[in-house]
């Protein structure tokens, strides 16, 4: 176990009926604020109406700026900076999934600045400041809630690049379950594709051989998500399966799973991140066809712990490297059953395509310092996710 510091300033406001909280937990940190928005799913399942009679009732004055897509992109969140610099608002709320609340970030950085938001995202210059952000959270799998990252999508170059920084971190995030009850089986999948993804990358890339309690914490959380998304897509409205999906999607990807694991990756969602931003699939969509190309070339370099996961998420026995293949095989069928694509061909991409895909990157490789991933590499593992 390696030396860590875990500090993380999100405050969770989790259950039903907490809502109504967003307006009180807003004004406390100003009176004029941005409210930030996808395409319309929170105008029919009612949440829009709820979000803004609190905030009015905080006595708010509220700007709109609807209309994120998913894959978010970087044009509309300048338009978001704009708005934000126009009216000169004190504070940002993000209503929505991973997309929105992402989105919501980038504008609370980019507002403090006089430079293009993107340089972030280039590592070409560093946050320093943002405007304060409270989250009300409507779909389980990014875990943006209840961290410092974000991912935007430069519609201009096609790259889809994150960056990570504390002050981006929600000051509040409300995360009612049943928020939830309303999204499709593709997204409820696809957000339990990503949660489990953001386990493995961290379970499989760090080079500690000794970590069993961060080992276990991470292989009951992808266990749980396993079990709680089969069963909320068998009954949509199931309270405890979408509290449950929900809970362990945002400790995915909160900073605790990583403690003490030391130098972590995240090079299933360097390649991925090239899928949806030149084919705009869903990130989780993605992310079931890269992970069992990328597992099974990474479990020829170390078996170890891939046996391990076989053993203890999948209850297989056998020989190490037995079980380590067989392991990866249960997840990517359990990928198929919940319907998420499992091959490059299944979402119509050609393998002609692997090396435009790998290019681009390659790009995304650099910034983040993932060395052992040249073009060759990442065109390996997009061939081993082509059929
Ligand atoms: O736009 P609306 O109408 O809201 O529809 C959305 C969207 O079409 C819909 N939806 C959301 N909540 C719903 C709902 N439909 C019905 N009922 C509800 N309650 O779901 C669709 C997908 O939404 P989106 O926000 O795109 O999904 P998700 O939460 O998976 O976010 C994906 C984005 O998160 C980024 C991904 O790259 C991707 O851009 N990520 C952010 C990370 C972070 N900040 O730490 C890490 C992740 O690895 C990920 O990269
Ligand atoms: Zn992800």
């Amino acid at each position: 176990m390696q030396n860590f510091v875990l500090y993380n300033p999100t405050k969770i406001i989790f259950g039903t009926d907490t809502v109504g909280e967003i307006g009180p937990e807003t004004a406390a940190l100003g009176r004029k604020i941005l409210l930030v928005y996808g395409q319309g799913s929170i105008r029919r399942n009612g949440v829009y109406e709820q979000v803004l009679a609190s905030l009015a009732a905080a006595g708010l004055e509220i700007s709109e700026h609807g209309g994120v897509v998913s894959n978010p992109l970087l044009s509309h969140v300048r338009a978001g900076i704009e708005l934000a610099k126009k009216k000169q608002v004190e504070a940002v709320v993000a209503v929505g999934g991973g997309s929105v609340i992402d989105s919501a970030k980038a504008i609370a950085a980019g507002a403090l600045v006089e430079h293009d938001v993107w340089q972030f995202f280039k590592a070409k210059k560093s946050i320093r400041k943002t405007l304060p952000l409270t989250c009300v959270l409507t779909l389980a799998a990014a875990g943006s809630e209840m961290n410092g990252g974000m991912v935007l999508t430069n519609d201009e170059t096609r790259h889809k690049f994150g960056v990570g920084n504390r002050l981006l971190c929600p000051r509040v995030s409300i995360l009612d379950p049943t928020l939830t009850f309303t999204v499709p089986p593709d997204y409820t999948a696809y957000g339990a594709v990503d949660a489990i993804a953001h386990i493995l990358e961290f379970y499989f890339t760090t080079r500690d051989p000794a970590t069993p309690v961060q080992d276990r914490f991470m292989e009951g959380l992808v266990i749980n998500i396993m079990a709680s998304c089969e069963q909320v897509l068998a009954n949509p409205s199931d309270y405890q399966g979408r509290a449950d999906l929900m809970w362990a999607a945002t400790l995915a990807l909160n900073g605790w799973t990583a403690a003490g694991l030391g130098m972590v990756g995240f090079p299933m969602h360097m390649i991925e991140h090239s899928l949806s931003a030149l084919y705009n699939i869903a990130h989780g969509a993605g992310l079931s066809i890269v992970m069992p190309a990328w597992m099974r070339r990474q479990a020829r370099l170390r078996p170890g712990k891939f046996s391990q996961f076989g053993q203890r998420v999948f209850n297989l026995a056998g020989s190490e490297e037995s079980c380590a293949m067989a392991g990866i095989k249960c997840l990517e069928e359990w990928f198929a059953r919940v319907n998420s694509p499992t091959s490059l061909s299944q979402v119509g991409i050609s393998a002609a395509d692997i090396p435009v895909i790998a290019e681009n990157a390659l790009a995304l490789a650099r910034i983040w310092r993932l060395n052992g991933y040249g073009k060759e590499v990442i065109m390996d593992i997009l061939a081993r996710a082509s059929a």
